[in-house]
């Protein structure tokens, strides 16, 4: 190792602030069991979700991303982000990176990277990685990683209990207020086909029994990986986070670390952080590549016994398949970072929708000939700034 790269290594870098921001339309999920014929406790106990966000047309990814970025950065912030990345599976376009029309809406400087960068829910934890490596090289620069998402699985299949919307912007920066980003970490890349969306629809398909067996499966190589170079050891870690497209499938994770895998103590421990970590993401639904960054969210402003310098495990995954499990440490202040008041209220203050509004929501569609669209506001608090006004020529317009 270079004399270089270890100082780079030695550098404190990681998550400096970090906001979510959710349609304000939701569905409550006994009532799609009760129209699915399903009973609601499959959806609320075997599925392990209560609610899932629905966006409108004007919400779309960029203006969900912009919205979870816009109040949390200053304006230095604005002039020292040198990378932009968008992590999304649910893209707008072939050929330009949404991350250019979200530079655009936060008004950030011109010097900076801006990429879009995809691999189902993995690619926000690929854009941080990157966006570590990145402030590493680049002392006293920032960059801006923002997930966003719009899970669609189609009206009446087995994955549409697991939808929903949002973003979940994140700043990385040298010295970090809320979590710095441990330098070693642990991934597999393996073709599987569990879960994907061709060009040409608008929903996901899924294998989703084969997509909770890959998940668990490589989950459990990367611990024992971990465990193997002496890096995860269990009674220092205070938590670990999930990729949650839905609750149950993080406790089916969490669960092959019970059974005497690891102390008992440590398994309750996780187990009781773990909870915490779920409380949003079960309102919510599937943001798909932003999940495990809620569940950070979630689990910060939940849990009022993690303290700085706890250790916790981050375990991402991307269906088709990428996973990867990295580990952070909680910073001196991070509890004056988090905004726990507007997260609640944003997720209290939300409309619900009546299952025809529902279904008339999720058919809405963009025109695609070219035609002019103009498409009404459908958030009008101040926790949604930005929002796609409609179609011209081809082109969306924001404001
Ligand atoms: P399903 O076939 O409708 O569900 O689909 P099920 O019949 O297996 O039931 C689900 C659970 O509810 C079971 O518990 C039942 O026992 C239980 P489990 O055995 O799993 O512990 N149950 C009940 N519990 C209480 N009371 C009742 C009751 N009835 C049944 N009355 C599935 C479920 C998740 C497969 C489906 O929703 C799906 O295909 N979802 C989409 C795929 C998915 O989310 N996969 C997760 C892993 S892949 C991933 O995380 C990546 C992803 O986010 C995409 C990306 O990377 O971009 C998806």
């Amino acid at each position: 190792m270079t004399q270089e790269s270890n100082q780079a290594d030695n550098v404190k870098v990681g998550i400096d602030k970090i906001n979510f921001y959710t349609p304000n339309h939701y569905l409550d999920l006994v009532d799609l069991a009760e129209a699915r014929g399903v009973d609601p406790n499959k959806f609320l106990v075997g599925i392990g979700q209560s609610r899932m966000s629905v966006a409108a047309l004007d919400q779309d990814i960029v203006a969900m991303a912009a919205n979870a970025a816009e109040p949390m950065l200053s304006a230095d912030d604005r002039q020292e982000i040198g990378l932009l990345v968008l992590a999304t599976e649910s893209g707008i376009d072939q050929s330009k990176a949404a991350a250019l029309f979200v530079q655009d809406l936060l008004k950030l400087n011109d010097d900076l990277r801006a990429i879009e960068i995809k691999e189902a829910c993995y690619g926000a934890t690929a854009g941080i990685q990157l966006a570590c490596d990145y402030v590493r090289s680049h002392p006293g620069r920032k960059a801006l990683v923002i997930a966003s998402d719009i899970a669609r699985y189609g009206l009446d299949t087995p994955g549409e209990v697991t939808q929903g919307a949002g973003a979940v912007a994140m700043l990385v920066t040298g010295d970090p207020s809320i979590l710095a980003i441990e330098p070693e970490s642990f991934y597999e890349s393996r073709s599987t086909g569990d879960f994907w969306r061709p060009n040409y629809s608008t929903v996901a398909f899924a294998r989703g029994k084969f997509s909770e067996e890959v998940y668990v499966g490589m989950f459990e190589e990367l611990w024992d990986k971990a465990q193997q170079q002496g890096v995860a050891s269990p009674e220092n870690l205070q938590a670990l986070l999930f990729h949650i497209p839905f609750s149950k499938m993080g406790r089916k994770g969490l669960r092959t670390l019970g059974n005497g895998k690891i102390n008992e103590a440590d398994y309750v421990r996780l187990t009781e952080r773990f909870e915490q970590s779920i409380v949003y993401g079960k309102e919510v639904g599937n943001i798909y590549t932003g999940s495990i960054y809620i569940a950070l969210v979630s689990l910060l402003e939940n849990d009022k016994s993690l303290k700085p310098g706890d250790r916790i495990g981050l375990y991402s995954y991307g269906s088709g398949s990428v996973a990867e499990l990295y580990f952070g440490t909680l910073q001196p202040g991070y509890r004056e970072r988090l905004d726990t008041q507007s997260h609640r209220a944003l997720l209290d203050n939300r409309e619900r929708l009546s299952m025809s509004e529902y279904e008339a929501m999720f058919s809405a569609q963009l025109v695609a000939d070219g035609s002019q669209q103009d498409l009404g506001r459908s958030d009008h608090s101040a926790d949604a700034p930005h929002y796609l006004k409609g179609m011209k020529a081809h082109e969306r317009q924001y404001r």
